[in-house]
């Protein structure tokens, strides 16, 4: 009797051990792999702008389709991202200001919007 029970309580703080060491591991693996909406050019995003970083940190950002497309830019010309085809930047920017473009706003509201000088993507500083 006494041995079954101190086998159960064992047995129980195996499973504990095992919650604590690898569900943390088990959830960053998850995180890193943030899940690109389906659509056409997600193949591309997946290949060209998740080598550096994860999806999340595209996931993250809204943008118009200009924004995103002074983020390819600044991508290139600071971070070190490589030439892209004409047609590759353009499938990727389809993709992007699609799946990740600013919420969709009734029309008058977007125009006031964008007379707000703050309205532009603001680049952050590069901290390098
Ligand atoms: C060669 C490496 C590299 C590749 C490839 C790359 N990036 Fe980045 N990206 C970076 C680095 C480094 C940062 C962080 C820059 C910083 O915060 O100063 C970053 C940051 C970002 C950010 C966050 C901007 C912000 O305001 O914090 C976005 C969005 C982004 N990348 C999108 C993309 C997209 C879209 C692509 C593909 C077209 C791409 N990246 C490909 C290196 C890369």
């Amino acid at each position: 009797m006494l041995n079954a029970n101190v086998s159960r309580k064992r047995r129980a703080s195996l499973a504990i051990a095992f919650c604590l060491t690898f569900v943390p591991i088990l959830q960053a693996v998850a995180n890193e792999n943030e899940i690109l909406a389906p659509g056409k050019g997600r193949e591309l995003v997946q290949e060209n702008c998740t080598v550096c970083h994860s999806a999340a940190i595209i996931l993250q950002n809204h943008m118009t389709r200009a924004a995103w497309d002074k983020t390819i830019t600044w991508m290139q010309q600071k971070q070190g991202l490589w030439e892209l085809e004409t047609s590759v930047r353009k499938t990727i920017l389809d993709y992007l200001s699609q799946q990740q473009g600013v919420n969709q706003k009734p029309a008058n509201e977007t125009a006031d919007a964008q007379k707000n000088p703050m309205y532009e993507f603001d680049y952050r500083p590069n901290p390098l």
